[in-house]
């Protein structure tokens, strides 16, 4: 059992944090026994981490393993940077050695960053997938993961044929549903763009027997919606995707930045899930996310770092990106962690496990050195510039992943 001294600050709802001050924290790989007041008289045996401030781990809801080392790599359009920098850096992960260095270092960034729990795109290519599963298994990640399917208007070093990006997919889904509660696979057609409706349907058809999970990418860029319309002969992106059988509430449509509000209702009556994505909605140039729309449907959003359009895993740098992002609309701290904790856990269906510090949830924790600031002013300082905060240690299901106090 680890017991610490230290102050937590924990989401309520999407509206409200607490903090709480001089508490002590335990935990072990069951969950978190107890949080409570500290007692001189109980708690002498504790670890003092009073600099430190313990937070729940940080989510992130859409990020792509295989571009970890070509984050910045500089094109402002969609289509080109995928054409110019994606498709070549992914094609090597075809070389397992190449695809197992790049996962075991994506792995460690994300723990450096605090972030414990995250859903990933890998290669197009079944062995970078279970690489990436088997670095996850080893390293101790909560993850969701899937190999990005493609086997339309791609180049030749990726392309799949549609019964390799169908069939291995089902077969990756079969080793890892189930297998660890940490992790769990995700359906992973790219974007319409690269897919045939011939490989959605069909895994539209899978997904929707098991409820199991799905993710692409959806009206990210003007010229990928001109191209999607023009291929699928549809007036809107939504309707694609609804026409196949994608629109599930297991579903996570990163961007959703061109929407006619049809296509926001066609979401909501779904019950679908969006990541949102700024820094590479700013990156890219692809446009405004109307949060304030999908906030008055009701739909959930989460927020991702999308890595590499993301320029960084560091998910307080999205949370800040997030209220930048918005020209007119302002997000509030409180509603800013909420999305980095426990909004991001209820959007994958993991709320009761994890995204809040509460005795009998899993022990998912991040602690950041914090410098001296008022506790009234800690919550926005940690969304506005955190990112900044070293991360001093960072647990997942009760394990160190990650300690810079080593040594
Ligand atoms: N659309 C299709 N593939 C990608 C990708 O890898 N990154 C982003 N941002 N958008 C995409
Ligand atoms: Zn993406």
């Amino acid at each position: 059992m680890r017991k610490l001294r230290t102050k937590l600050l924990t989401p309520l709802t999407p509206d409200a944090a607490v903090i709480y001050k001089d508490h002590v924290i335990a935990w072990d790989d069951a969950g978190i026994s107890y949080i409570r007041r500290y007692d001189p008289a109980l708690d002498s045996d504790c670890e003092n981490r009073r600099d430190q401030l313990c937070l729940p781990g940080l989510i992130d809801v859409h990020t792509h393993l295989s571009q970890y080392r070509i984050r910045g790599a500089y094109e402002p359009s969609l289509l080109s940077w995928l054409d110019r920098h994606v498709f070549p850096e992914e094609a090597r992960s075809a070389d397992p050695a190449y695809a197992r260095s790049v996962a075991d270092e994506f792995f460690q960034a994300l723990f450096a960053a605090g972030t414990t729990t995250s859903v990933i795109y890998t290669a197009p290519f079944h062995e970078a997938c279970e690489i990436a599963f088997a670095s996850a298994d080893a390293s101790g990640a909560r993850a969701f993961i899937g190999l990005t399917m493609m086997d339309r208007n791609s180049p030749p070093e990726l392309i799949q044929n549609t019964d390799y990006a169908y069939s291995r997919s089902v077969a990756l889904y079969e080793r890892w549903h189930g297998q660890n509660p940490r992790l769990d696979y995700i359906f992973t057609p790219r974007f319409a763009l690269s897919c045939s409706a011939e490989l959605m349907a069909k895994t539209a058809r899978f997904i929707s027997d098991r409820g199991a999970w799905l993710q692409t990418h959806l009206s990210e860029n003007l010229q990928e919606i001109a191209s999607v319309l023009k291929i699928f002969k549809a007036s809107t992106y939504t309707q694609v995707y609804e026409q196949l059988g994608l629109l599930t509430p297991h579903s996570i449509f990163a961007h959703a930045i061109h929407l006619a509000g049809s296509e926001l209702d066609l979401l909501a009556e779904n019950n679908c899930r969006i990541a949102h994505c700024p820094d590479s909605n700013f990156f890219l140039k692809s446009g405004e996310f109307n949060y304030p729309a999908f906030e008055a449907k009701g739909i959930q959003i989460g927020l991702g770092s999308d890595v590499a359009a993301g320029t960084t895993l560091n998910m307080l740098y999205h949370a800040k990106i997030a209220n930048f992002r918005q020209s007119v609309h302002s997000l509030k701290p409180q509603r800013l962690f909420y999305h980095l904790t426990l909004g991001n856990a209820r959007l994958l269906g993991l709320d009761e496990r994890i995204g809040s510090l509460e005795p009998g949830k899993e022990a998912d924790l991040c602690f950041l050195k914090t410098p001296p600031i008022p506790d009234e002013d800690l919550l926005a300082a940690l969304c506005f510039w955190g990112h900044e905060f070293p991360v001093t240690e960072t647990v997942i299901a009760g394990r160190t992943v990650f300690s810079a106090l080593e040594g």
